[in-house]
């Protein structure tokens, strides 16, 4: 096991630069298996949740390799229709795979996936959605199991903009007959990602980006190199703990528009923020304003996956705070940790009350899921005398080296073995 021990206190300065985005990256590596021919992700992070995704793509037999830092597939001799279960339920993306696998083999089986314990996470949009393009799905035994001809066209309405279930139906129906509509698809800028590539691969996919995309089958994709976008939660990451430890960042590589939500916020609390071409830079200030109210929502909305990194900025805010977490039903594991941090939170339901106070301590705290433990580790970079954190296998799924970009920054943190 590894942790971080961190020498809080000290301002954030220089340039950090984001990595490609886990949450497009994933979905991409799940359409690899649609096609025969060779697939290069460049610039692909070596993640936790990329190297689970790229070995069950060796479970279904094809071949991986990385070159530099290009992740390279080669289906050409996939065969495989089943995800072991130990992968599957090591990552919720393993979800991903149903669509495509039973697309090109005409059958796929894979246990319940797991994944961070933030909630229920049901999957039952992305089953009704495969169920809609004439895939038999049944479920037994802590299994799913899904076979069909060629996926037929047809038209989905999903009851929530659910980013996995729309995601899962575009891929199931890039290579079936006809033309499927997915209807409230949810409108993240990875499904716009994921577009683009089944596109470059030779699909016929429009719409993403808006709450209705169009998937014309085409009968075979071919390979493709691509380079996904940038990280808008990791470049938020960075964007919040330099707003708590203050300081001048450079976020390099990032996208502006895809975080106005979280710009927004920070703009609010007295933080100076410009951005430019592809880079944000952020002077985070000394005393900072309360955010209020911040409240998650699908895309444009304010991001659940930035909910944990925010409530631990409000925790040194001048004033209080509400955060409402509305798509997951248990993602405040972080607080009782802020808590003993010196944080004052109370938890009701699915709103945290946070009343801000001038700094934290360090305290010796353990992540329980990955933008948990992101947060976690921004309170132990801005708090006063030394944190650890540990359990960081749950922030190596999601981050690459963020103790090396913090501490390049002026952070004290390291990574020691226990
Ligand atoms: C994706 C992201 C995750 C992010 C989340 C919300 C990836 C790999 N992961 O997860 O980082 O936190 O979007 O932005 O892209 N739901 C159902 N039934 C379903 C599917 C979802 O009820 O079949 C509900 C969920 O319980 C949740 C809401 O829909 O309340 C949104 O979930 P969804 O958008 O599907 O999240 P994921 O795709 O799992």
């Amino acid at each position: 096991m590894e942790k971080y021990v961190i020498e809080g206190g000290r301002p954030l300065c220089g340039a950090v630069h984001v990595q490609s985005a886990k949450n497009a990256v994933l979905p991409l590596l799940a359409a690899a298996v649609l096609t025969e021919e060779k697939v290069v992700i460049r610039r692909c992070p070596r993640i936790g949740d990329v190297l689970g995704m790229a070995q069950i793509l060796g479970e279904l037999g094809c071949r991986t390799a990385w070159e530099g830092d290009s992740l390279v597939i080669d289906g050409a001799d996939a065969a495989n229709h089943e995800i072991p279960a130990a992968l599957a339920r090591e990552l919720r993306s393993s979800v991903f795979m149903l669509g495509p696998v039973a697309a090109r083999f005409g059958r796929a089986r894979i246990a319940y996936p797991g994944g961070c314990d933030i909630g229920l996470r049901p999957i039952d949009l992305h089953l009704e959605g495969l169920r809609r393009l004439g895939v038999s799905v049944a479920e037994e035994g802590g299994y799913i199991t899904c076979s069909c001809g060629r996926v037929r066209g047809a038209e989905v309405v999903l009851d929530c903009p659910s980013v996995g279930a729309t995601e899962n139906i575009m891929l199931a129906a890039a290579t079936g007959e006809g033309t499927t509509l997915i209807r409230n698809a949810a409108r993240e800028p990875e499904i716009a990602d994921l577009q683009n590539f089944l596109n470059r691969m030779g699909g016929k996919v429009k719409g993403a980006g808006g709450s209705v995309i169009a998937v014309e089958g085409v009968k075979k994709l071919h390979g493709a190199e691509y380079t996904p976008m940038p990280d808008r939660i990791e470049a938020g990451t960075f964007l919040i703990a330099a707003a708590m430890c203050g300081g001048e960042l450079e976020v390099v590589g990032a996208d502006a528009d895809n975080l106005s939500s979280l710009l927004h916020k920070l703009r609010q609390i007295s933080c100076k923020i410009h951005a430019f071409d592809d880079k944000i830079y952020i002077a985070g200030g000394k005393r900072r304003l309360s955010p209020k109210l911040v409240e998650t929502s699908p895309y444009p909305g304010f991001p659940t996956d930035l909910q944990a990194q925010m409530t631990a900025l409000a925790c040194v805010c001048g004033g209080s705070t509400v955060v409402v977490e509305n798509l997951f039903e248990t993602r405040f594991k972080h607080v009782p940790e802020l808590i003993r941090m010196g944080a004052d939170i109370t938890v009701r339901g699915r709103s945290a009350f946070i009343r801000g106070v001038p700094r934290l301590h360090g305290a010796d705290v353990c992540a329980g899921d990955l933008r948990g433990g992101a947060a976690l580790t921004l309170a132990a970079v801005s708090a006063e005398g030394e944190s650890t954190v540990t359990d960081l296998r749950f922030i190596d799924r999601g981050y690459c080296g963020l103790e090396e970009k913090l501490a390049a920054a002026g952070a004290r943190i390291r990574r020691i073995r226990v």
